[in-house]
């Protein structure tokens, strides 16, 4: 039986987690159920990313200590996780005192590739970034710029990425470490051909003291990045636990698009000084954009994943941004056109199905489901797509088989058959149905999985176990004068 280690980028903790963050989860999530599904032992990890500057600032700017304020957010993305139904068997925090012991082993077995510096350029706090002068944006040089960068000249460590560039490219092109969507790839790969420079690893702690102590340096503290790409495997337990050596390399990493610089090109490079194989998949995804805008907080259209949960459900939820949000592009939210994919595909496509079938096995054999012929469509695709992190696609072969269904119920009539008295004839007809809703089920697992349980909770027993209520009840925006 083969091992399975999914992860997200570990958000921070500045602020309440959003719909973006919310993406991320249920991608992995829906990986990780997957796997299951298919026999693999799986390992899921999520956490949160707490040191830097942006964190220490929001905490002093609501007078708190970075810790009390990253443990409140930090429990924001627990309960996001509860929230959501998803399934990670771990959660680290980048402020766990075993991520941090296991950092500075980390530094130290990358001590031949450090070495200390001059830095003297720009420090974007938004990104967590140093800006080389050279690719500093002139606007944001300005002190007056709402997003000024801070300039810095210091003393601190370097890391020898350059050391790497052809290694990490190589990698890549064979695709030993695969990076998808393919458009993802070929922008690491430019980078790369640039020339990877070696980059700044740490801060003077007089200037950042939020972040993890540079071993055998007090004056200096870890970049904030350099130790947050470490809980990959300080989750694990490396060196040393057995958890690193069953599941390192990771199957799939999960990360947004604007931090596939350092996923594509920083990490590949910390793992290679340490010896380590590289992950064999990085999945790239795009951004989501509520009514085309960006989410900012500035423009206050950001969306809290509770508001979408508490009228329509997990699963809904966990439907509308897999399917409708394109898996290697940006996506879109708005309310109607949830509502719109809730009523037409759940309650009418989905739910019809499955509520015909219910109603005619009741009506016509006292709700006696019969034999059920073993599931038989062809789920290549819908495998390849969960493979490649094409959610969007694999969601799309569910469907066909949804309504396909719809159209075998609408063609075959069994309501006719009754009529005619076939008895064995109708026996068949509604114990296919109910096997291909047993089918459709296996592959809603993963993408829904309380939907899925609730659908073999109706069909598994032989007879008929109604559920209490509807699947997914029609819902009506314009009732909602909060949402109108
Ligand atoms: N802390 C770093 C990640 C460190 S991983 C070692 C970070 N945090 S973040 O909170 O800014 O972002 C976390 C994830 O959310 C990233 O993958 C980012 O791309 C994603 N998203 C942030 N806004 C998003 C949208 N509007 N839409 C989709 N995903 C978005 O970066």
């Amino acid at each position: 039986m083969s091992n399975f280690y999914v992860t997200t980028s570990i958000p921070y903790v500045n602020g309440s987690p959003h719909i973006g963050h919310a993406l991320e989860f249920i991608m992995a999530d829906t990986l990780a159920r997957a796997a299951r599904q298919r026999g693999e032992t799986v390992l899921f990890s999520t956490g949160t990313d707490e040191h830097g500057t942006k964190v220490a600032e929001k905490a002093a700017s609501l007078g708190k200590t970075p810790q009390v304020f990253a443990d409140e957010v930090s429990a924001e993305f627990m309960e996001l996780a509860k929230l959501l139904n998803i399934s990670n068997d771990r959660f680290i925090r980048t402020t766990d005192k075993a991520h941090e012991q296991r950092a500075q082993v980390i530094w130290r077995a990358l001590a031949g590739d450090i070495y200390k510096a001059k830095y003297v350029g720009w420090y974007d706090v938004k990104q967590e970034e140093f800006v080389p002068v050279g690719q500093a944006d002139p606007e944001r040089m300005k002190p007056e710029h709402p997003q000024a960068y801070q300039k810095l000249e210091e003393e601190n460590y370097f890391f020898r990425l350059s050391k790497y560039n052809e290694a990490i490219q190589d990698a890549i092109e064979k695709e030993e470490f695969k990076i998808v969507p393919k458009t993802r790839r070929n922008e690491i790969l430019a980078l790369i051909k640039d020339g990877l420079e070696d980059i700044s690893v740490s801060r003077p702690k007089d200037k950042l003291s939020w972040g993890i102590p540079v071993p055998g340096d007090p004056t200096q503290v870890m970049y904030v990045w350099f130790e947050a790409l470490m809980n990959y495997i300080t989750v694990l337990g490396y060196p040393e636990h057995a958890d690193f050596k069953n599941f390192w390399p990771a199957d799939v990493q999960i990360v947004g698009k604007d931090i596939s610089r350092f996923h594509g090109a920083i990490w590949p490079g910390m793992l290679l000084g340490l010896g380590l194989p590289l992950p064999k998949q990085l999945y790239v995804h795009g951004f989501i954009n509520i009514k085309g805008e960006k989410m900012s907080k500035s423009l206050g259209n950001g969306i809290e994943p509770k508001e979408i949960v508490d009228k329509y459900g997990v699963d809904a939820f966990r439907y509308y941004f897999l399917r409708h949000i394109p898996s290697y592009e940006d996506g879109d939210f708005d309310w109607e056109t949830f509502e719109a994919a809730y009523n037409n595909e759940l309650a009418n496509e989905l739910g019809n199905a499955v509520q015909r079938t219910v109603v005619m096995i009741q009506k016509y054999q006292n709700g006696l489901i019969g034999n059920l012929p073993e599931p038989s469509h062809d789920v290549t695709q819908y495998n390849e797509a969960i493979a490649a992190c094409r959610f969007d696609r694999a969601l799309d072969e569910a469907w066909e088989q949804v309504r396909s269904l719809n159209q075998y119920i609408d063609e075959t009539k069994p309501w006719e058959v009754a009529k005619l008295g076939d008895e064995d004839h109708l026996r068949e007809v509604l114990s296919y149905q109910a096997s291909y809703l047993m089918g459709i089920a296996e592959l809603l697992e993963p993408f829904m999985p309380d939907t899925a349980a609730k659908i073999k909770s109706i069909f598994t027993e032989g007879i008929i176990r109604p559920l209490d209520g509807t699947l997914f009840p029609r819902q009506d925006l314009t009732n909602d004068d909060n949402l109108a």
